[in-house]
């Protein structure tokens, strides 16, 4: 509008002033579309992954266990490593929803679900079952007084290395 104004003040003679406010205007049209072309592919990843277990995983998770489940050992455990240990048997995957890190994360049972599953499978490769919600509920409402010690105890039953 501003633009226009200018446009229209500065106009030496008839003609001039539409011709400028025609290109003006089509100038704005041709950004307003490439703009909106540009924003395309990134909608589109962010609804793939707005509401996904992956972008929660990064959200809640990824800031201490890194995108890959590296992690920073001795620190933070490498899940790719403890991950399919602990995931073969009932106690190992009552503690993984357990860790404070997983069970206070500020989302719901579904999506701790939904977070535990996408990790079992990127992180621990096989076939392990999937948590179900109600295993989710259960576990988290089952407080450990010392998860450390559990995990020392799971960790020494069930891994060579820490
Ligand atoms: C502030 C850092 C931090 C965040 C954030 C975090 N964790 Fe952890 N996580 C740890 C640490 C440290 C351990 C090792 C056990 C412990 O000290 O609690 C761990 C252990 C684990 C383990 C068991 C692996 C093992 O070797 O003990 C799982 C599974 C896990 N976290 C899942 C999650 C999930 C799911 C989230 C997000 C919803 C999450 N963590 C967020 C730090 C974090």
């Amino acid at each position: 509008m501003l633009m226009r104004i200018h446009c229209l003040d500065r106009s030496p003679q008839p003609g001039y002033q539409s011709r400028l406010r025609f290109s003006h205007k089509s100038r704005i049209r041709a950004a307003a579309v490439t703009l909106l072309l540009s924003l395309l592919p990134m909608g589109k990843a962010l609804a793939q992954h707005g509401q996904g277990p992956q972008y929660m995983y990064l959200l809640h998770c990824g800031g201490c266990h890194i995108e890959n489940g590296s992690g920073m050992p001795p620190a933070i455990p490498d899940l790719r490593i403890t991950m399919p240990k602990l995931a073969s048997h009932d106690e190992g995957r009552a503690y993984m929803v357990q860790v404070p890190g997983a069970s206070q994360a500020p989302v719901t049972d579904a999506q701790l679900t939904e977070i535990m599953n996408w990790m079992l499978r990127t992180f621990a490769e096989g076939t392990f079952r999937p948590y179900t919600e109600t295993e989710v509920t259960q576990h988290r409402a089952n407080k450990v007084l010392d998860i450390l010690a559990l995990r020392r105890q799971l960790i020494a039953e069930n891994l060579e290395a820490p």
